[in-house]
């Protein structure tokens, strides 16, 4: 079959370079790509990506037989919607569904329905910040502050200064930090406990989870400084078992899909479900609708079998049965200075192909252009440095040999992507 992926970011690459890897897929195309999908030989479409009626025109220009969408934002906007109104199959959720994303304040709603274990919130409006403010009160010490509203990852403040929690509650309220993204908000009790992102394949009525990774949220090593759209990731956890993979299905993800079919919505695509393990047991931290950006990088290399079919499978309503190899991938985001406050654009890139000459290394690109016919940079987090190996151990050696091997003025990256879980599995 024919594949439209919709996208052009690290995820987007990554997507691409597995599908290319499926036996039904004969051709990949992109909308709108980027230089790195377009090295792999991928038609690159310059189009939109958060336009559905142009994304759907694509499509049908192409004659594709599935497109599978990267990003929030083209989900939220209705681009699956669009392109299954012109009779094609597409991997995602309807913008109905997409809306577990798209507002944090629905999306407690919903599991608070469901009956689904999440952190004490309430949700407000510009009209209500005294009301907010109380309710930092009431909290005991630990707030978090979360955009009601799309952020690219940036709009969540986590913090135990009172001050602090109060400045996010103004800033968002009055538009000033996210737009209208953040002119909603919801306040929660902040949480303790390791992370987890378990990404749950799901075909309208039921789901099956990938292999559990972890994501790196903060710019800083030691998970220190501001949250980013994520800065690396790795799989499989040593912490997570299959025990800890059944109780989020059972706790959350099967109530959330039950409750969304009494609403009248079929979910289809992947629904991750962002974890805490805290000592009273997992709870919810939130849902994206899409594979994570940096996880798809390193769920997608482990996946084995045919990628294409198995999405395919799933936006048709068949059920599906997802295998991992015993291995385990390693990523490592390569971002401009300034990231994420800013970024720096233009500056040369070198060192790709001596990276990915070591052995099970890709370089997934999330944010660069060609310019002079040379590579630059053309975003914060530019490159995904992902390594596949035997153990977590090799796979995290081999990421980090690579990302070394690729420079530019500014390049940062963090030093500890897996490097507590390599300890762990070698204690183990
Ligand atoms: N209640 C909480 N207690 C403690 N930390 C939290 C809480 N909620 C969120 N966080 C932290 O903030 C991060 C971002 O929160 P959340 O996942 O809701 O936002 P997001 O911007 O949608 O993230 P993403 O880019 O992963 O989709 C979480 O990964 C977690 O580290
Ligand atoms: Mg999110």
């Amino acid at each position: 079959m024919n594949v439209l992926v919709v996208g052009g970011d690290g995820r987007a690459h990554a997507l691409t370079w597995r599908l290319a890897r499926s036996e039904s897929v004969e051709t990949v195309a992109a909308a709108p790509g980027n230089p790195g999908i377009a090295a792999m030989g991928a038609d690159c479409v310059p189009v939109d990506p958060t336009d559905p009626g142009d994304v759907a025109q694509v499509a049908d220009d192409l004659d594709v037989d599935l497109v599978v969408v990267s990003p929030e934002e083209p989900l939220v906007n209705g681009v699956v919607d669009a392109v299954q109104g012109r009779g094609r199959p597409a991997f995602g959720p309807t913008a109905d569904g997409a809306r577990l994303e798209g507002s944090k304040a629905w999306m407690k709603e919903v599991v608070a329905d469901a009956g689904v274990p999440t952190a004490r919130h309430a949700a407000f409006s510009v009209d209500d910040e005294d009301a907010a403010l109380a309710f930092l009160e009431e909290l005991p010490g630990f707030y978090v502050v979360k955009t009601d509203g799309l952020a690219a990852g940036k709009g969540v403040v986590v913090t135990e200064s009172i001050d602090d929690a109060r400045d996010a509650v103004h800033r968002y309220l009055s538009g000033e930090a996210f737009g209208d993204a953040g002119r909603r908000l919801v306040i929660e009790e902040g949480l303790t406990g390791p992370e987890l992102s378990l990404l749950v394949v799901c075909n309208g009525r039921e789901g099956w989870p990938l292999a559990p990774a972890q994501d790196f949220k903060r710019i800083g090593d030691g998970d220190t400084g501001p949250n980013t759209g994520g800065m690396g990731a790795y799989s499989p956890v040593p912490f997570v078992g299959p025990d800890v993979v059944d109780e989020v299905m059972k706790t959350a993800v099967r109530p959330t899909l039950t409750t969304l079919a009494a609403r009248g919505i079929a979910y289809r695509g992947v629904l991750y479900a962002g974890i805490m393990l805290t000592p009273e047991g997992p709870k919810l931290l939130e849902y994206n609708v899409r594979f994570g950006d940096p996880e798809a990088q390193v769920v997608l290399p482990r996946l084995a079998g045919d990628f294409g079919q198995l999405c395919y499978d799933a936006a048709t309503g068949s059920d599906i049965a997802p295998r991992f190899a015993d291995d385990a991938a390693v990523t490592v985001v390569l971002a401009t200075e300034g990231y994420p406050t800013s970024s720096r654009p233009g500056d040369v890139i070198q060192g790709i192909e001596a990276a990915e000459a070591l052995p099970g290394v890709t370089v997934f690109h999330a944010a660069t252009a060609r310019r002079d016919g040379q590579l630059v940079t053309a975003g914060g987090r530019v490159l995904a440095v992902t390594a596949l190996a035997p153990s977590l151990a090799d796979a995290r050696a081999r990421a980090y040999e690579a990302a070394g091997r690729i420079t530019w003025p500014g390049v940062q990256y963090r030093r500890d992507i897996a490097e507590a879980a390599t300890a762990a599995a070698v204690d183990s």
